[in-house]
């Protein structure tokens, strides 16, 4: 079956599960960054094993799941876990589920992710919006014939698009405010993706830093691509969950990487919450 025709069909199944609501905001969530997906009211839960053609996450504290609900009133849905290229999966694998999002309407989605931090002045458990990224990945979920039909936006579903501004200004403006709501200031930064699954080696990082990253992970990149492609909005959020290969006085490993998450999450899930009536507001306007 053609790849279209399989996003349509987890798509179609989808809906059939989620009962006429009708989310207009994603979010997904990374590493032990699950937290937000608690605050779902009225939520319906569906393993993504249960839904034709997904991939299944294999990463420990990814749960694989969405749950679609009201977000502090606001139809969401939002994505428990996503898959990685380093997994094994395909890069249209790696976007099938934001595919599945656009086919759904979706017109904003909120990434967020664990990431090294690069930046000078970066703090262990810091949220930060990114304002770009670098694909270095080696890849690109685009690759291959254009499919106009992911067009699902005004003006999208092109084989070339704009990247020139990935992630939505306007988006950030309130993702900003949303934070001073909470207390804290939410800095920007420009998140790097290497295709893993090795954390960096210190010359890569001082590499990295070069070329003007200051943050490094491993995902995101693929999914705003899609996203893009689809036009759909895109915010980016960032969680430093360790200072990036070099930079701290300790080795990398992935339990630091997840337990600063699972620190992190509570504050992530209370800016989600500030954060979604506002898109909803601004949106609301608009066709
Ligand atoms: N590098 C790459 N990916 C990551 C890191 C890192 O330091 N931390 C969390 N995800």
């Amino acid at each position: 079956m053609a790849y279209y025709d399989q996003v349509a069909e987890a798509a179609a199944f989808l809906e059939g599960r989620l009962g006429g609501l009708r989310a207009k905001i994603g979010i997904v969530l990374g590493s032990g960054l699950g937290a937000a997906a608690d605050a779902v009211t009225d939520a319906v839960i569906v393993p993504y094993a249960e839904i034709p053609h997904f991939p299944r996450s294999t990463v420990e504290g990814h749960a694989g799941r969405i749950v679609a609900g009201a977000l502090a009133g606001v139809p969401v849905a939002v994505m428990q876990g996503r898959v990685h290229f380093y997994e094994g999966y395909t890069p249209l694998e790696v976007t099938f589920p934001m595919r599945v999002l656009g086919a759904l309407g979706l017109r904003a989605v909120v990434l967020t992710n664990a990431a090294g931090g690069i930046g000078a002045g970066y703090r262990v458990g810091q949220l930060v919006a990114l304002a770009d990224h670098i694909n270095w990945m080696g890849w690109n979920p685009l690759t291959g014939p254009n499919e106009p039909r992911f067009g699902y936006r005004p003006g999208a579903g092109l084989r070339f698009f704009d990247m020139t501004e990935a992630y939505s200004k306007r988006l950030r403006a309130l993702a900003a405010e949303a934070a001073k709501e909470e207390g804290f200031a939410l800095e920007e930064g420009v998140y790097l993706a290497t295709p893993g699954p090795n954390y960096e080696t210190p010359a890569e990082i001082r590499a990295f830093r070069t070329l003007g990253a200051t943050l490094v992970g491993m995902s995101t990149v693929p999914e705003t691509l899609a996203a893009r492609h689809m036009g759909i909005e895109v915010l980016g959020i960032s969680c430093v969950t360790n200072l990036a290969a070099g930079l701290g006085a300790t080795h990398l490993n992935h339990e630091e990487v997840h337990e600063t998450g699972r620190q992190v999450e509570n504050r992530l899930a209370g800016l989600l919450k500030r954060l979604a009536p506002k898109i909803a507001a601004q949106m609301g306007t608009e066709s």
